[in-house]
């Protein structure tokens, strides 16, 4: 089946990417909102006869970017799975980079909504055949799927940009408990023995004020800090400081998703971190990472 391409005004740089990767045809979207401020996206297509029959692999990431909230991103999603549907596409394939209320995969306080399992619900209705996410942070939200559901996982390409920059005696750092399975993970990327060592976070659950604690011998070490989100940069901060104060050699604030919300930026740096990465799933400064290869892998 011939396979077209659409690139989610969330997604423009790596949804070409894949496009080129793939060697198919893409298509853009215009979009708006309207006064009141509902959103309005059309696909760039004056002939809809392209998209019958065709596979169609939609590309949009779901973050906060360039004035627009997730939730604008999720409604600009909804309508691009609806228009290719209503132009006849054969099979809808979803790639949704960074899946949004992802962390809302648990009730922790009363009263609460569970909305990651909404959205996927949401999804599901929509009628999509196939969806590929990356390093989501609660993969198991992907079990609530009807159709294909896939985890993309990017720690090897991070891993292998990082170990472009030289760095040396490497020792993984997880921010936390919840981080400390995927940071075993990663670190087994930058060769064998690679020792991980875990911080303890709390974060209160009514104020969202994090504390961190940890000693470690990080002397002459390079640092790898790694979580899928960076969302204020209060995590990653506080590791900083931490590995800071533990003796780190280089420090490098990775994270598959780096959002940068507010002074995220100004707190990683200023904390003493050599260097941000993340992957181009967000579209901005430190989407150092392309995803488009392991991406195109796995709809070629
Ligand atoms: C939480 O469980 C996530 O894995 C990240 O640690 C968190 O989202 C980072 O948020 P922030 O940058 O605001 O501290």
């Amino acid at each position: 089946m011939d396979k077209i391409l659409i690139v989610g005004p969330a997604s423009q740089i790596l949804g070409i990417k894949i496009a080129l990767e793939l060697g198919i045809e893409a298509i853009n979207t215009e979009t708006k909102l309207f006064p009141d401020g509902e959103n309005y996206l059309r696909i760039n297509i004056e002939d809809e006869t392209r998209i019958t029959e065709k596979e169609v692999i939609i590309v949009q990431s779901t973050g906060p970017s360039f004035n627009r909230t997730q939730n604008a991103r999720i409604m600009e999603l909804l309508m691009m799975i609806d228009s290719v549907k209503r132009m006849g596409a054969a099979k809808t394939t979803v790639i949704i980079p960074y899946l949004a209320y992802a962390r809302q995969d648990k009730r922790f306080r009363p009263g609460e909504s569970k909305f990651a399992e909404i959205l996927i619900q949401l999804l599901n209705s929509s009628g999509i055949n196939e969806l590929f996410a990356v390093d989501v942070h609660s993969p198991s939200i992907l079990e609530e799927c009807s159709c294909k559901a896939i985890n993309i996982d990017s720690m090897k390409i991070l891993a292998d940009y990082i170990k472009s920059k030289g760095t040396k005696e490497i020792i993984v750092v997880s921010p936390d408990k919840g981080a400390e399975e995927r940071s075993r993970l990663f670190a087994t990327h930058f060769g064998a023995n690679v020792p991980v060592e875990v911080f303890e976070k709390k974060r209160d659950l009514k104020t969202g004020e994090i504390k961190m604690s940890g000693s470690l011998s990080l002397k002459n070490r390079d640092v790898v800090i790694a979580d899928d989100i960076i969302a204020t940069g209060g995590t990653m901060a506080k590791a900083i400081k931490l590995a800071k104060l533990s003796g780190a050699r280089k420090i490098f604030a990775v994270a598959t998703h780096a959002l940068l919300l507010q002074q995220a930026k100004y707190r990683i740096l200023n904390a003493g971190a050599d260097e941000i990465i993340g992957t181009d799933s967000i579209d901005n400064e430190v989407s150092k990472v392309s995803l488009a290869k392991i991406i195109a892998d796995y709809l070629r």
